[in-house]
């Protein structure tokens, strides 16, 4: 069922939060709620396989990830891709889905490696997974409760905070976004791949937060 294979990426990631624990406060709060787990094969979940709806495009995501301190992760992904069940957001996560986009709704995909529907490991109260976008989208600004940790494993990416300046961020740098706090994300012509989490209150959805400038940045993307 993929034990072995799954084990290593949960314990490629977990050892990448350990390197970078002084980058960001929000990695401790991860990695203090990875080790409530016993990373025992025998504690594994295994879900039915849903192969990705991208999956030529996960292949370049992939393929994008750089060596360095993100060499274990990109070792140990390709091997579980056809292992895990991944998902689309198609607003489920969202109070009023309709306001997200159907650019969004459409290029999403991810999957949950620990949590109430981990595919690794089961947490009641802590999600850790991947999550991917496909190239030249913008993923709406939008808050929720839960802080929320992300990982990008490629790059760079566009990303806005509290609907202020974009900036890109590289491959391997840390995003703590605070409780409450807008994000936005946009993607260049490399699709988006992450490690995302919600250390916890995880039953909580995501709320958009208007803008005013969507459409003018969905057109960018696109020209
Ligand atoms: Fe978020």
């Amino acid at each position: 069922m993929g034990s072995g294979q799954k084990l290593k990426l949960v314990a490629a990631i977990k050892a990448y939060l350990e390197a970078v624990v002084d980058e960001s406060p929000g990695v401790g709060e991860v990695l203090s709620q990875i080790n409530t787990l016993t990373l025992d094969p025998g504690r594994m979940i295994h879900r039915r396989p849903v192969p990705p709806a991208h999956s030529k495009l996960l292949d370049v995501a992939i393929a994008g990830i750089p060596g360095g301190r993100l060499a274990g992760i990109a070792e140990a992904l390709p091997a579980v891709v056809d292992l895990v069940e991944w998902r689309m957001d198609r607003g489920r996560f969202y109070e009023d889905p309709r306001e997200i986009g159907d650019d969004y709704t459409n290029g999403n995909m991810n999957c949950e490696l620990i949590g109430p529907e981990g595919n690794a490991f089961h947490h009641p109260d802590f999600t850790l997974g991947l999550f991917f976008m496909v190239p030249r989208i913008l993923y709406r600004d939008h808050d929720h409760i839960p802080p929320e940790l992300y990982l990008p494993l490629n790059g760079p990416h566009g990303w806005r905070f509290d609907v202020g300046p974009w900036q890109d961020l590289p491959a391997g740098a840390v995003v703590w976004n605070e409780p409450e706090q807008p994000h936005a994300m946009r993607t260049y012509d490399m699709p988006f791949l992450a490690i995302y989490s919600w250390p916890h209150d995880v039953n909580n959805l995501c709320r958009v937060v208007q803008a005013g400038d969507w459409g003018k940045i969905e057109r960018e993307l696109l020209s």
